[in-house]
């Protein structure tokens, strides 16, 4: 028999078969993206932390939407900015806030041709910017609940098609679950922000939305980065507490967590690719140390190739166009 050299090598050939072969696929459906809405009217300003974002009110948020929509997206998370802030966050909840008018003009506009997440949290509401009713200089869990489950109901009430906490006080899952059950919303679903690490990327976003907090830190209520194993302890607490959807946030310095979190469990798994990361890519591509374009495709899909479903992220309208031209996806 003829001997035989066989050496083992890597799939080679063009483009059609480099795509025939993709491991990790990607689709606009899969990705949502953030917007900060501020309380006045005819507001259109770029965000100076977030280079290439734009702040909207709640009459000019329409025109936002309409732009991303005739990319191809048509999710989008809403982080209110209100003009008065006070020590329980009361704004959060006002029927009339800054959330709940952008909600209300958005589903009338467009109707389920757009799909509107809320984040609820305090931090953006509150005098001291913490994501919690505070008491004696510290955040006091168990009675933020209620106003986080309020905060939720009054998203809903305006039209939202999903809440998302952000907040990360224990117990808060269950507490929301169980006031929209109580006021017909039990169809409502909650994405969880489930792990959400004490992170330094959050930076860009405070400034964006004028949370950062006044006093301290939220080392006593956001997660530690050098623990991973508490990540699906916090998953699990809040699927038993009846989260929809769980998010991993930050994404790319926690790919580890997203990968064993998508594998232990049988929810869909959100990652959110903050502020920090965005504006890392922009900030180097601004100086032509990196190509833009390239960063952001590669790292959108190494978020999915750990084993996200779904990516929030600033860059939703450019991947898009990316997956369109075939680039990724
Ligand atoms: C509110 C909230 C934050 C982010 C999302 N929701 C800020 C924080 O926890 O300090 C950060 C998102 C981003 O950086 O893009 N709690």
């Amino acid at each position: 028999m003829r001997e035989m050299n066989i050496r083992p090598r890597r799939l080679r050939g063009n483009d059609i078969l480099r795509k025939m072969v993709r491991e990790t696929r990607i689709s606009a459906d899969s990705l949502i993206l953030p917007f900060f809405i501020r309380e006045g009217n005819g507001i259109e300003e770029e965000i100076p932390s977030l280079y290439g974002q734009i702040r909207y009110s709640p009459d000019t948020i329409i025109k936002g939407v309409e732009k991303a929509l005739k990319s191809g997206v048509s999710s989008f998370m809403l982080f209110g900015i209100p003009n008065d802030k006070d020590e329980n966050g009361t704004g959060a909840f006002d029927e009339k806030g800054v959330v709940q008018k952008a909600v209300k003009r958005l589903k009338k506009e467009f109707g389920n041709d757009v799909y509107i997440i809320t984040d609820v949290c305090l931090c953006e509401y509150t005098s001291h910017g913490h994501c919690g009713v505070v008491d004696g200089g510290i955040i006091d869990n168990d009675n933020t609940l209620p106003v986080l489950a309020k905060i939720a109901l009054s998203h809903t009430a305006a039209g939202a098609d999903m809440v998302a906490p952000s907040d990360m006080m224990d117990g808060r899952i269950a507490e929301i679950r169980e006031l929209l059950d109580e006021q017909c919303f039990s169809n409502t679903p909650i994405m969880s922000y489930a792990v959400k690490y004490s992170s330094s990327f959050y930076g860009p976003f405070r400034e964006a939305a004028g949370s950062a907090p006044q006093f301290g830190d939220r080392k006593s209520y956001q997660m530690d980065w050098h623990n991973g194993k508490e990540a699906l302890k916090e998953i699990l607490l809040d699927i038993s507490e009846g989260a929809d959807i769980v998010m991993v946030k930050p994404a790319l310095s926690y790919l580890d967590i997203i990968s064993e979190v998508s594998k232990a469990i049988n929810i869909p798994v959100a990652a959110y690719s903050v502020s920090g990361e965005y504006a890392m890519i922009k900030a180097a591509a601004r100086q032509n140390l990196i190509n833009e374009y390239n960063a952001m495709c590669e790292t959108a899909v190494s978020i999915f190739r750990a084993g996200a479903d779904i990516l929030i992220t600033y860059y939703a309208v450019e991947l898009t166009d990316a997956i369109k031209k075939g680039d990724i996806g």
